[in-house]
């Protein structure tokens, strides 16, 4: 469903499915009023990855103030809001239940309609939001949707903004793009996250000096897979050692990631031309990616395809894309009352088998 264009909700919305406390007041209409992120990753780095049990301790100390903060600098008190959304799904579930138990306390003191969003599917409407500074031509249906993530990685015809609307084209066998990120930073011993840092070493390095295999070359295969990719940056480093100079640190980073953003581009090209579309969205964190980013419109301006990318802070996780999405659907009517239920997983089809076996 698109928003519909009369009547227009404020809403707040709040995101604690895995390392980020965020919550926004967004309007039905797209306009960002706040968008408040708190990072856990200080947190988390020391282990190299995300940590359940701290990520809900975390959320719960800081999901109160991060609330306050939002309505505050949207100038927009409880009263004025129409409606609450939160992800409910796919995620921690331990870190699910902190948004989710919080925004249910909200809605019943406040007798407002709440809402469970799917994070897959807040990532998608992060196309449509308009902040202030940075306002944007909304992306029209149908499109193809890249979605790129910490956590998934898939290629979806997308003809409603809901789950009823969203079909499968492929997605990875194995890690997502972003997990292949994280994974090949903890061999470089770049730590976590991985994604920024490669793709800041990777702007400096060349992408021709090391031989690395490219994921699922397949030309007409939509599926991904990364996992190989990756083996070959940790064998690599068994036999060579971590680079200890700069210079061939910029060049394996460059490498590694010149093979993941063909790959993602390559296959989405292929996906635009079987689905015949000519509007093309990418989202989650490995959007906000730079060498993805000019690559996809580079490929988008050949092909005369229109390419929207949301700025780099709506790519990664935030409450603004959950505040959007659940927005129309408490205008179309939506609300799950007190019976709202957490799950760790989407509710988006999936179709791509994950593992080894024959590949489509
Ligand atoms: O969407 P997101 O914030 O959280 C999930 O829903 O998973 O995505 C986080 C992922 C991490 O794996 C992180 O390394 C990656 O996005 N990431 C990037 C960049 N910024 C974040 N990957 C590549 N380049 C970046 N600039
Ligand atoms: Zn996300």
């Amino acid at each position: 469903m698109l928003p519909a264009t009369e009547g227009v909700l404020t809403v707040l919305g709040i995101e604690t499915s895995c390392d980020e406390t965020a919550a926004a007041v967004v309007r039905s209409d797209g306009t960002v009023l706040s968008d408040v992120i708190e990072s856990q990753i200080a947190a988390h780095a020391p282990y190299g990855g995300i940590v359940p049990e701290l990520a809900s301790r975390d959320h719960l100390r800081n999901v109160r103030p991060v609330i306050e903060a939002a309505l505050e600098r949207a100038g927009v008190g409880l009263e004025r809001l129409d409606g609450i959304a939160v992800t409910a799904r796919p995620g921690l579930a331990g870190a699910l239940h902190v948004g989710v138990q919080t925004a249910l306390g909200l809605a019943f003191a406040r007798q407002l309609p709440i809402v469970g969003v799917d994070h897959l599917v807040g990532h998608l409407c992060a196309a449509y939001l308009q902040y202030p500074e940075h306002p944007v031509q909304p992306p029209e249906l149908p499109f193809l949707a890249l979605l790129v993530s910490g956590g998934h990685t898939a290629l979806y015809r997308v003809d409603e903004l809901s789950a009823a609307g969203i079909r499968e084209l492929g997605a990875t066998r194995d890690d997502a793009a972003g997990e292949a990120y994280d994974k090949v930073g903890k061999l470089l011993g770049l730590g976590y996250p991985g994604g920024p840092v490669i793709d800041r070493l990777a702007h400096e390095g060349d992408a021709s000096r090391f031989e690395l295999p490219r994921p699922m070359s397949r030309r007409d295969s939509l599926e991904f897979s990364f996992s190989g990719l990756k083996t070959n940056i940790a064998r690599h480093v068994e036999q060579h050692g971590r680079p200890r100079e700069r210079r061939a640190l910029c060049d394996l980073c460059a490498a590694f990631q010149e093979r993941v953003v063909q790959t993602l581009v390559k296959k989405s090209v292929t996906a635009l031309e079987r689905e015949q579309l000519k509007t093309w969205v990418i989202g989650g964190g490995v959007a906000a990616n730079k060498g993805l980013r000019s690559t996809a419109q580079a490929a988008a301006d050949t092909r005369g395809v229109r390419l929207v990318v949301p700025i780099p802070r709506a790519c990664t996780d935030n409450a603004a894309m959950i505040a959007l999405s659940g927005a129309w659907r408490l205008l179309a009517g939506d609300n799950a009352g007190l019976s709202l239920e957490v799950s760790p997983h989407t509710e988006l089809p999936r179709t791509t088998r994950k593992g080894r076996g024959a590949r489509a």
